[in-house]
């Protein structure tokens, strides 16, 4: 059994199906991506950011040795393991790309990922010196060119077209068939425009990504929680999704993806999808399509649209978050400064371990997961099961 299964049984049947607690499966699944946000600066202050404003965090990422601590955790990950790393920004910056390249070379098989607001493009020179390409590709549009702006860059309004100058370029480095994506995160600001950007995006014969995933914001904050999707943009949303589900994805091959990761967003599912819809399928009743347990996250199907959602409690196998100052941090610790986590008391609890170029990877990651599961992991457990009860036994 691992934590998936685990979880299921506990959030559907309301039982613990054995004496062992859940940290314990978690600790079995040491996952092998590492995401690892290279600089805390970034050019832009999203609506929906989780991150605040911050400054640049070189001194830190040298000091403490980023460079040297990332080569050796993703070489403790078995080649048979399809080692991952991903850029996860929050903007790429010339001398990654230096980490990038040796990396590349003293690694081969490692797969790089990259997720980037579109200036990448003010880097592509050097990316393309290096001859660096990248397996994946995400480039982040938040919906048509006003919406997307009005989201991203309201003062300046120059982001979204970095953005699909940024696709435009895409093929320049990635792989021969590596993947370009986009990530459209939602906000009561670009709600409405879904099926559009998908229709922008990947009709009209002019196909610019190979995917789209499209996710709802989780708020942290204090501006975020004004920009939050309420129940009737949720309800829009879902009518938008069978639309484009519907055009874009077929049995053998699917082109959008619906993933969940705030547990309060499934409340506000079930009811734009009905009650029944949602018991029947997360339960796997009536229906030729019974939920998905993948490692870290379930895929439940509503009218045959898949819906993933990442539960929160089971958070340290999705993958290994390495933070710009070289610490081993947890979910949500995004939404401080370095300096704020560094310094108040009162966070330390999102901050694991400073991590050296001679830690051991398993050993850091069961730390993790002690930690996760004490401070975080528990109440979100009970917070999930409280979810799950109130829509299953309506
Ligand atoms: C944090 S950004 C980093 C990479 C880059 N700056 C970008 O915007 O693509 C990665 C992705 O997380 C999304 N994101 C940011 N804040 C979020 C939030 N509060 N909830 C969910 N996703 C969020 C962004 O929209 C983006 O698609
Ligand atoms: S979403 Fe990306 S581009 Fe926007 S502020 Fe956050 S990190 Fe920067």
């Amino acid at each position: 059994m691992n934590s998936i299964d685990y979880w299921y049984n506990t959030v559907t049947k309301n039982e613990c199906v054995t004496k062992t607690p859940l940290s314990s499966f978690i600790k079995n699944e040491q996952p092998n991506i590492i995401s690892a946000t290279f600089e805390r600066a970034c050019n832009l202050q999203c609506a929906h950011c989780i991150y605040p404003q911050d400054t640049l965090s070189k001194e830190l990422s040298e000091k403490y040795k980023f460079n040297e601590v990332i080569t050796n955790l993703i070489s403790q990950i078995s080649v048979d393991k399809n080692p991952i790393l991903i850029h996860e920004g929050r903007i790429i910056l010339p001398r990654h790309i230096e980490i990038l390249k040796n990396l590349k070379i003293n690694h081969p098989k490692v797969k790089i990922g990259l997720i980037d607001n579109g200036t990448y493009i003010k880097v592509l020179k050097h990316i393309k010196t290096a001859k660096l390409e990248f397996d994946w590709l995400d480039i982040s549009i938040d919906g048509l060119k006003e919406t997307h702006n009005q989201q991203r860059d309201p003062i300046y309004k120059k982001s979204w077209n970095q953005a699909i100058e940024g696709l435009a370029n895409a093929k320049e480095i990635v792989k021969k068939n590596g993947r370009v994506s986009t990530l459209m995160t939602l906000s009561i600001l670009n709600y409405l425009d879904i099926s559009k950007l998908a229709d922008y995006l990947l009709g009209n014969n002019n196909i610019l990504i190979d995917e789209l995933h499209i996710t709802p914001m989780v708020p942290k904050q204090p501006n975020n929680y004004a920009v939050n999707l309420d129940q009737t943009a949720f309800d829009t949303v879902w009518s938008q999704f069978k639309e484009i589900f519907k055009k874009y994805n077929t049995e053998s091959k699917y082109k959008c993806f619906f993933k969940m990761y705030n547990i309060e967003d499934i409340t506000k599912l079930a009811k734009s999808v009905g009650l029944s819809n949602i018991q029947n399928a997360i339960l796997g009743i009536n229906t030729n399509k019974p939920p998905i347990l993948h490692n870290g996250s379930i895929t439940f199907f509503i009218e045959n649209i898949p819906i993933t959602y990442f539960p929160s409690s089971i958070w340290p196998q999705e993958s290994i978050f390495i933070d710009a100052d070289v610490t081993y941090r947890v979910a949500y610790a995004h939404q401080f400064t370095l300096r704020q986590l560094r310094m108040k008391p009162e966070l330390k609890k999102f901050t694991v371990t400073q991590i050296t170029p001679e830690s051991n990877l398993q050993e850091i990651y069961e730390q993790t997961v002690d930690h996760w599961w004490q401070y975080f992991g528990k109440e979100f457990l009970q917070k999930e099961q409280e979810i799950f009860k109130a829509i299953l036994e309506k």
